[in-house]
């Protein structure tokens, strides 16, 4: 409703231009805002205020001059003004009906499909050879609800798990392998399944000794130039750590696939043209031996330049060379329209110097949209990084095995007499759901506070209080199975009734604005909305004893498609919905 009419104002604005009212090149940001007081209608805009200058005249003359040249719509029934130059909507309740009734058809539930594009998004993008802790829980979830979005609202989501593989640490792990069969003789085996001890035991290795440090740098340089020993023990190291990286995925219920799986070392073989690329257009320069960019815009807090280093003096590239590489293939063989990275912000510096030179050097067609979706830290109750009691690192199978736990008893608690299967089952989805509603429902930019008893009270905007919700909503239908809906109509009548149809309606200028900011935490907060909008809705409107049949089948469905908006609202979030629990 709100951008049916924001184009109802974009007409009428042109409609001034034609007349001579507004200038031509005038080109006012329409926006059409909710109204808190509904007593001044349902949607208000502050159009003439911004036109005013532009047109030399009074702001409440050119509300009215726009009100007297709005297009007729069956969406409206009153157009006001109000205060200094407000233009407030009424909108009329039978259209409203007639929108959820038609959403209630339609497999999209009426959300406007946008003009689709071609989206990468990258995403999860853990450093291999490393089991996966909470540090990779942000980007693998939110980056994963955000690529359902965009799939859902018709868009070709291209997902890339831009794995490290191909890093210093790979050197280091080598180093440490060669160091072990020394000691021990060429012929043992040494053990690669618990890789995370062996990476602390060669990091260890890798502080104390400055040879082995040293061996260890020469060694990436070897895997880099294709030596094949080299390459024979990185494959095995990286296939033990990506099949755990996919464990951890399924048990999250995130949809990556080995398919997506395109790593630092997939783009190895361009990184000397790179370099040659940036070369011949003059932009490289040597620092220390070092081959680096400077760029004007970037400079340290005391003003020095600051380099993005390309090829280090030994000849090994860096993270940067590979970001270059990867964004020339996202534009050129990809056809990216927009390119999305789900990074920590800590990284938020890189990404910009990387955006910037790409695009100097031209290595991305200039109409794609490079976009770093930075986030916070997740931190204990401490209010510091999240760590286990005695200082380490969490992973993420632990927290999920400790979520499922902690649902478990809760379920239990509640039903008391119900069955361990059963029990298992609603355990699974809600200690998942748990995990991921609680990052999922910040902002993203700011840190935020990793709490069990947060994440798992059926009070506030919680997974347990919106699964709760939907079985109740959902529980509706099956005291009322008997009921042949396929005749009946939305009539919205009471108070309760219009919120909730209003509510309703928002569920597509929503998910629009998730996928546009890459917000997660705008879809659960109206998720959260929604479940309270029927609360009430239902509090105040008895459904199976309502007065008439009439009414009773209007609020069923007004319930049913409640109960669709919430269960594809959390699908999008990646959250599986339960029947009871
Ligand atoms: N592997 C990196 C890390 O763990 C994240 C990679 C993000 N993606 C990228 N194209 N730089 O910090």
């Amino acid at each position: 409703m709100k951008s049916h009419i924001q184009s109802l104002l974009e007409q009428t604005v042109a409609k001034l231009k034609q007349q001579g009212i507004i200038p031509e090149d005038t080109d006012p940001r329409i926006q059409v805002d909710r109204t808190k007081d509904k007593s001044h209608g349902d949607l208000a805009t502050n159009l003439a205020m911004m036109l005013t200058k532009a047109a030399g005249k009074p702001p409440r003359e050119l509300a009215q001059l726009l009100i007297d040249n709005l297009p007729a719509s069956s969406h409206v029934a009153k157009v006001e003004i109000a205060g200094p130059g407000f233009i407030n909507f009424f909108i009329d309740e039978n259209a409203l009906a007639k929108q959820l009734q038609a959403a209630l058809a339609d497999e999209h539930l009426g959300v406007a499909l946008p003009s689709a594009q071609t989206v990468v998004v990258d995403y999860s993008s853990p450093n291999l050879a490393k089991e996966m802790h909470v540090g990779h829980l942000r980007s693998t979830i939110i980056g994963d609800a955000v690529v359902r979005a965009l799939e859902f609202l018709g868009h070709k989501v291209i997902r890339q798990n831009h794995v490290g593989d191909w890093g210093t640490q790979f050197g280091m792990l080598l180093a440490y392998m060669e160091e072990l069969r020394a000691a021990n003789g060429a012929e043992s085996e040494v053990e690669l399944s618990d890789l995370e001890s062996f990476y602390r035991a060669a990091k260890v290795r890798f502080d104390e000794s400055e040879a082995f440090a040293t061996r260890a740098r020469h060694l990436v340089v070897e895997l880099q130039s294709g030596d094949e020993y080299c390459n024979k023990l990185w494959r095995e190291f990286n296939e033990i750590s990506l099949s755990h990286c996919h464990k951890v995925y399924q048990r999250l219920g995130v949809s990556l696939t080995r398919n997506d799986v395109r790593g630092e070392s997939a783009y190895n073989d361009d990184l000397p043209q790179v370099v040659k690329d940036l070369d011949a257009q003059g932009l490289l320069t040597e620092s220390n031996g070092a081959k680096v960019v400077f760029q004007e815009a970037f400079r340290t807090k005391e003003g020095e330049p600051l380099p993005v280093i390309i090829q280090k003096a030994d000849g090994g590239y860096l993270y940067a060379t590979t970001d270059l590489a990867a964004m020339r293939y996202r534009s050129s063989v990809l056809h990216a329209d927009r390119v999305l990275y789900f990074v920590d912000l800590r990284q938020a510096l890189h990404f910009q110097q990387v955006f910037s030179l790409a695009r100097t050097a031209g290595f991305v067609r200039p109409e794609m949209s490079l976009e770093h979706m930075g986030f916070g830290t997740m931190n204990g109750e401490d209010g510091r990084p999240f760590k286990t009691r005695t200082g380490g690192v969490v992973k993420l199978i632990d927290l999920l095995d400790e979520a499922h736990d902690r649902a478990l008893e809760l379920v239990r608690s509640k039903n008391p007499d119900m069955d361990t299967a059963t029990l298992e089952q609603i355990a699974a989805v809600v200690g998942v759901a748990s995990v991921k509603y609680a990052d999922l429902s910040k902002n993203r930019a700011s840190d935020y506070i990793f709490s069990f008893d947060q994440m798992l009270s059926f009070e506030g905007n919680t997974a347990p209080y919106l699964l709760y919700a939907y079985t109740r909503v959902a529980g509706i239908f099956k005291k009322a199975e008997d009921i042949d809906l396929s005749a009946a109509t939305i009539v919205l009548e009471h108070d309760k009734e219009k919120e909730l149809g209003n509510k309703l309606a928002q569920f597509s200028e929503v998910l629009a604005r998730m996928v546009d900011k890459g917000q997660p935490h705008l879809l659960c907060a109206y998720l959260y909305e929604l479940a309270g909008a029927f609360s009430s809705f239902y509090e105040a409107c008895p459904v199976l004893a309502a007065d008439t049949a009439a009414q009773r089948d209007s609020r069923l469905l007004l319930a049913k498609l409640t109960a669709n908006t919430l269960k594809q609202g959390l699908a999008l979030l990646g959250i599986d919905t339960l029947e009871r629990m």
